[in-house]
């Protein structure tokens, strides 16, 4: 096949020029033949000559917002995806087996994660079903932006599924990610995606010097910065504007920001290798696990590794600290004091998808026999119980009341108790302890998550749903005397 890489003969360049006219940008295409030899001649095996291509500067000042109902701006309104004024179908698309060809390990990487479950996780299609079913569709084309971009922009997707290309169903696919050659701003969907753009496959990424036998290649700033995760990681209610999920956002106001510390820096996290058995080796490859907090929907479609990396990035997220007083006294009210700080989350703790995910802390107060004396933070009937220190964002209607499913609905937040990037929550638990007791009692904090309570799934899925899954983050452990009262 000849798969080496070739220089010089014939290889194209292509130079945009992009011009500015009132209210659009036009982007001009002008070819270039490399050196003094023309376009006509063709390498020794009468390849195409794949190169690098020059693209201008990608990023600039992106803000959240919705898109409007407006055809030529945003063709798939609600969603903001656009195709800079071009047709797509689903043939522009290569399945991920294809890059899989010679990208074998980031292919692996990425065929476990949630990215490539993003159309066929049937937790997102049932909640899509049912909101879909209550809104008239009128939210369909928002959801599928996100969840299914090829579906969306090839015009196929339906919320069933029927009818759609093969390529449609694989989500977040490598095609998605890597044809994004602009962003219009932050949020619900805010990519440009351009597959084929000269008219030849071209790859966007993070190298400025990538040759590959398969596709011209172009660096794109926008791929190494959030701002490209912004595109989707940002929900906005599509027509009232209610800020619904912020991770872009959170992590836009925290020190990571600050400290040029990016999303792929944790989420892609960079070693030394190759992109492809056969091509150089270089410092930093990006990984492609992205591995969140969901150890449940991976498992369910069967990646054990990436259920175990997202149980191993919940533990290094936080930190809990008790911090009891001198001594406590029986026949009293006590009072303990709990610190959770996030030390490893680059935006609140948790983030994300704002019905289900909920991090809380149990805690018990146990004496020298190992009974229980006092315990909050227990699940009861599928949720966590009345009362426990629950940090978690609670959306509600128009009418105050809690949403707990269609996002359509919501007009308000009702209250968010997350914990800021590097930022930390100290809450009180206040106890009896019995008139005569003596020795010494164990206060016991574990700090748990689930990316959806029982109770959520159960009311989503009916006999379908899955058996919740309980990761224990962290915990802390003291011991503290008890005296007498006075
Ligand atoms: C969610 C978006 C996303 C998906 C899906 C995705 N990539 Fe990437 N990929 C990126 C980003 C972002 C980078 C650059 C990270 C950086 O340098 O900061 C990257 C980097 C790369 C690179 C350069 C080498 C490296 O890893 O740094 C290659 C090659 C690549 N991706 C191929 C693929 C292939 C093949 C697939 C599908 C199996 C795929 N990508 C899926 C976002 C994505
Ligand atoms: C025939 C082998 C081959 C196939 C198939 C292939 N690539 Fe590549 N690709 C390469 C090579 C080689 C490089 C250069 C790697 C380097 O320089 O480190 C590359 C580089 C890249 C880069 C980095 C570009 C940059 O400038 O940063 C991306 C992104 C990428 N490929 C995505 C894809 C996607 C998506 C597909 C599937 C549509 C795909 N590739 C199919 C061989 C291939
Ligand atoms: C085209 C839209 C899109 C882009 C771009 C995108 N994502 Fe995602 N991402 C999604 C969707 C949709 C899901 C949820 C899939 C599901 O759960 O059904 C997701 C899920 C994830 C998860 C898993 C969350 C969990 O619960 O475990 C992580 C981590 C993640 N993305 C990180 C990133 C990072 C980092 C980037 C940028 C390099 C990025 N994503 C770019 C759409 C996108
Ligand atoms: C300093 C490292 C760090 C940075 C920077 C970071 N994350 Fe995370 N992220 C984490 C950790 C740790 C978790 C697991 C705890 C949690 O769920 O919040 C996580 C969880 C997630 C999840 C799953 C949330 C859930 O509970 O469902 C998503 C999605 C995600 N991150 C996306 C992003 C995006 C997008 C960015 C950039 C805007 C980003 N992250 C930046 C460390 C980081
Ligand atoms: C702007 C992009 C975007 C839009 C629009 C969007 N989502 Fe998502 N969705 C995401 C991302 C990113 C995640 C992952 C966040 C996390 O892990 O917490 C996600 C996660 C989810 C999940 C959790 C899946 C799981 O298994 O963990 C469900 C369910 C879901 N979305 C349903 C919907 C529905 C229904 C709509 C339309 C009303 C919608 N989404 C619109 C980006 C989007």
């Amino acid at each position: 096949m000849g798969w080496g890489l070739r220089r010089g003969h014939g290889r194209l360049i292509y130079a945009v020029l992009a011009c500015a006219t009132i209210g659009a940008a036009l982007s001009m295409l002008v070819f270039a033949t490399a050196g003094a030899e023309t376009t006509t001649s063709h390498s020794a095996e009468n390849s195409v000559g794949f190169g690098v291509v020059p693209f201008p500067d990608n990023t600039r000042h992106l803000d959240s917002g919705i898109a409007a109902p407006h055809d030529e701006a945003f063709p798939f309104f609600p969603s903001r995806a656009s195709t800079a004024g071009r047709m797509l179908t689903p043939e522009m698309f290569d399945p991920p087996e294809v890059c899989g060809g010679c990208h074998i390990e980031i292919y692996a990487q990425w065929k476990g994660s949630m990215h490539s479950k993003a159309w066929t996780d049937p937790i997102y299609r049932a909640a899509l079903n049912a909101i879909s079913k209550a809104t008239g569709g009128k939210a369909d084309k928002f959801c599928m932006g996100c969840h299914t971009p090829v579906g969306v922009v090839s015009g196929e997707a339906t919320p069933s599924g029927e009818g759609m290309s093969a390529v449609a169903d694989r989500g977040v696919q490598c095609e998605v990610c890597h044809n994004i050659s602009q962003s219009t701003g932050i949020g619900n969907g805010a990519y440009v995606l351009t597959p084929h753009l000269y008219g030849r496959p071209l790859k966007f990424g993070p190298f400025p010097d990538a040759i590959s036998p398969y596709h011209d290649t172009a660096y794109s700033r926008l791929h190494t910065q959030s701002e490209f995760c912004g595109n989707c990681h940002d929900v906005t209610h599509p027509f009232n504007r209610l800020p619904i999920e912020r991770t872009y956002t959170e992590w836009k106001d925290s020190p990571y920001a600050g400290m040029g510390v990016q999303c792929q820096d944790c989420h892609m996290k960079p070693v030394r290798g190759k992109a492809t058995p056969f091509s150089k080796e270089r410092e930093r490859i990006y990984t492609h696990y992205f591995v969140g907090g969901n150890a449940l929907v991976t498992e369910m479609l069967g990646s054990e590794t990436h259920s175990k990396l997202a149980e191993d990035m919940l533990r290094s997220a936080a930190l809990v600290e008790i911090f009891p007083p001198e001594a406590l006294v029986a026949g009293r009210v006590n009072t303990v004091r709990v610190r959770v700080t996030n030390i490893g989350a680059g935006h609140k703790l948790p983030t994300g998808f704002p019905e289900g995910r909920e991090m809380w802390l149990d805690f018990k107060v146990v004496n020298e026999r190992g009974d229980v004396l006092y315990r909050l933070g227990s699940v009861k009937n599928g949720q966590t119980e009345e009362g426990t220190q629950s940090f978690k964002v609670v959306l509600g209607d128009k009418d105050g009341n809690v949403v707990e499913l269609n996002v359509l609905e919501a007009d308000r937040i009702l209250y968010d108790t997350r914990i800021e990037p590097k930022g930390y929550k100290d809450v009180k638990y206040q106890f009896d302890l019995p008139p005569n007791f003596a020795g010494k009692v164990r206060l016991v904090a574990e700090l748990n998550y689930w990316s959806f309570s029982q109770a959520f799934l159960d009311h989503l899925m009916g006999k379908e749903a899955p058996r919740a899954r309980i990761t224990k983050m962290t915990g802390a452990q003291a011991t503290s005397s008890v005296v007498q009262a006075e």
